[in-house]
């Protein structure tokens, strides 16, 4: 058995930023616009006005500030409200893999490795943008890895359970190194023209390489990985392969973009993955006090404190608890990779920190790593 450790990671960060003000602006325009052509009917009383959206409740509400996304003027347009993105050709690059490629080779460059030093890719997002040939595959290719690559979706817990997998082949011998790539455009499946979220998501790609501890000379050693789902209706997304196949299957319907119940996931997966950790720790007989650092899932800055305090026993202090959902919005399954980019350098050998990442499912995923 060998011992696996997180080597490098790399984040690609799409060319536009929208600011909380910008996003309002254009909703605010779009509500009237559709308040403005439905007058008759919300005057007779059949119909609902749509209520504007505030910058200050986005920001009391989740912590958020701005969001990056692959295309901002179609999602600002109020006559449009999702982003628009070029038709590519089957023979150049699909923009997933295009992310994913620059994550990787920012990760592979930290690392002093090539491409072809990799023998397994995993594409780990919460949305493919298609069903074949795999992403990872593409990837693959794109970087020059040998062996095989594969796609997999556990929507925001994608990174920690893609993380499970490469590592559990590293410690077995099956591979020597592996990328877990989380390309997300979560700009494409966000509900722009619904108030209750079209705040929440922003676009990023992250990549992590897995390697043999015995390989590198300094990394984070993945001392245990913890994976749990629950099945949950309450964050969904019915968009699928069938869809032409159902009555009204291709019609502009809500719930072909994500779908939540924000307060219920709330009430429902913080007790989860409060105790989810715990008893991770707990297992591996760490105690909480000793973790230096949490890089959570970035969903959500009053759910990182209340996991914060329920795990740590007090409120976390500085930079033990990093959030960067203030400047990424909720990335899905890169969010915690994220926040281990940015804030990991400072921790010193023997030092322990835990990734944890949690979402639709319900999902959750925590890995517990040590500086070497
Ligand atoms: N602007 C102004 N007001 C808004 C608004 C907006 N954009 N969106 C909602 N409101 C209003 C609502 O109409 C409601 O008004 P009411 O009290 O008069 O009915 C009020 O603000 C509270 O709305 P609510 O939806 O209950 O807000 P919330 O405090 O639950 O915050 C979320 C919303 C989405 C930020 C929060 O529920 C959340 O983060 N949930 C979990 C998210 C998560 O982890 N999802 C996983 C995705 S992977």
């Amino acid at each position: 058995m060998f011992t696996p450790a997180i080597t490098a990671t790399g984040v690609y960060v799409p060319p536009h930023t929208i600011t909380n003000d910008e996003l309002v602006v254009a909703f605010n325009a779009y509500a009237d616009r559709v308040n403005a052509e439905n007058a008759e009917a919300i005057a007779a009383g059949t119909l609902e006005a749509i209520p504007h959206s505030s910058s200050e409740f986005i920001l009391k509400a989740s912590g958020i500030e701005s969001r990056y996304v692959m295309d901002k003027e179609g999602v600002l347009d109020p006559a449009r409200m999702y982003p628009r993105l070029r038709q590519r050709s089957d023979d150049e690059p699909g923009i997933m893999a295009e992310m994913g490629v620059a994550a990787c080779k920012t990760a592979l460059g930290k690392a002093g490795r090539s491409g072809d030093e990799v023998d397994l890719v995993i594409c780990a997002a919460s949305n493919m943008e298609r069903a074949y040939p795999a992403i990872a595959v593409e990837i693959q290719k794109l970087i020059g890895a040998r062996g095989f690559a594969f796609d997999m979706n556990v929507a925001c817990s994608s990174a920690t359970f893609g993380i499970q997998a490469a590592a559990d082949m590293i410690r077995a011998g099956s591979v020597r190194r592996a990328l877990v790539v989380n390309p997300e455009i979560t700009s494409g499946h966000l509900e722009w023209r619904d108030r209750d979220c079209h705040f929440i998501f922003g676009d990023v790609a992250t990549a992590t390489l897995i390697e043999r501890r015995e390989d590198a000379a300094h990394g984070f050693e993945i001392r245990s990985i913890r994976c749990a789902t629950e099945f949950s209706n309450n964050i969904r997304n019915n968009n699928g392969f069938l869809r032409r196949n159902r009555p009204d299957g291709m019609a502009d319907r809500r719930d072909m973009q994500f779908m939540q119940e924000g307060r219920k996931v709330f009430k429902e997966v913080l007790p989860m993955v409060s105790a989810h950790i715990l008893h991770h720790l707990g297992d591996d007989g760490i105690d909480a006090g000793a973790l230096k650092r949490l890089w959570l899932h970035q969903a959500n800055k009053t759910m990182n404190d209340f996991i914060g305090r329920k795990v740590l026993g007090r409120d976390p202090e500085g930079n033990e608890q990093p959030n960067i959902l203030q400047e990424f919005a909720n990335t899905s399954s890169a969010g915690s990779i994220i926040a281990f980019d940015r804030f990991s350098d400072d921790l010193a050998p023997g030092d322990l920190g835990l990734i944890c990442s949690f979402g639709a499912g319900y999902s959750v995923g925590s890995v517990i790593v040590e500086r070497f």
